[in-house]
């Protein structure tokens, strides 16, 4: 059985904008003062920052964006999706951490510790399992309605929290920020 990229769901919303020239993300301007072999190559510093926007991304879709070599997850949740993140007890958590680059290591994963914006309406979110790596499906799958994981079964909630299955860690949230109403900057 293979990666979730079987799913025809996932097939169809994967939609890398991190190619040249389609004109919705722009490389950050990371200069070094020393270039050396241990330097990650030129077209990895380009990509070290992008920006996306997200002025298509639709209440209810989500988009998918690869970044750093690796698929991202940027969600716009409806109420029914913040509303039922937000009513889960932290108990209730295998993965009690918000794993969100934004804030401090050691702050709990409640929902508000892991979106981008207060309402809670934008979620981004690495979409890499965190068991073994399979990029997980999403648009309201698995038994919390969020994100599951076929290779070995992992389910992840409303939040991207690991809720039923092997992997041990949420889906951890990147560096990012919105730049202005439309434009996510990753990085
Ligand atoms: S890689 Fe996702 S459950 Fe194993």
């Amino acid at each position: 059985m293979s990666h979730a990229d079987d799913h025809e769901g996932t097939r169809r919303d994967f939609l890398f904008y991190a190619t040249a020239g389609a004109g919705v993300v722009t490389a950050g301007a990371a200069v070094w003062p020393l270039v050396n072999q241990m330097n990650p190559s030129a077209d990895v510093q380009a990509l070290a920052s992008i920006q996306v926007d997200v002025s298509g991304v639709a209440e209810g879709t989500q988009l998918t964006v690869k970044w750093l070599g690796k698929p991202v997850f940027i969600r716009h949740r409806t109420a029914d999706e913040i509303e039922a993140a937000r009513a889960v007890e932290l108990s209730e958590l295998i993965d009690p951490i918000a794993e969100n680059a934004n804030i401090s290591g050691e702050a709990p994963a409640n929902d508000e510790n892991r979106t981008l914006d207060e309402e809670g309406k934008w979620l981004v979110m690495m979409g890499v399992c965190t068991h073994l790596g399979c990029v997980p499906i999403g648009d309201g799958a698995g038994d919390f309605g969020g994100w599951f994981c076929p290779c070995h079964g992992s389910h992840y909630d409303t939040s991207g929290r690991i809720r039923r299955g092997p992997a041990p860690r949420n889906l951890p949230v990147p560096v990012a920020a919105f730049l202005d109403e439309t434009t996510i900057k990753l990085g």
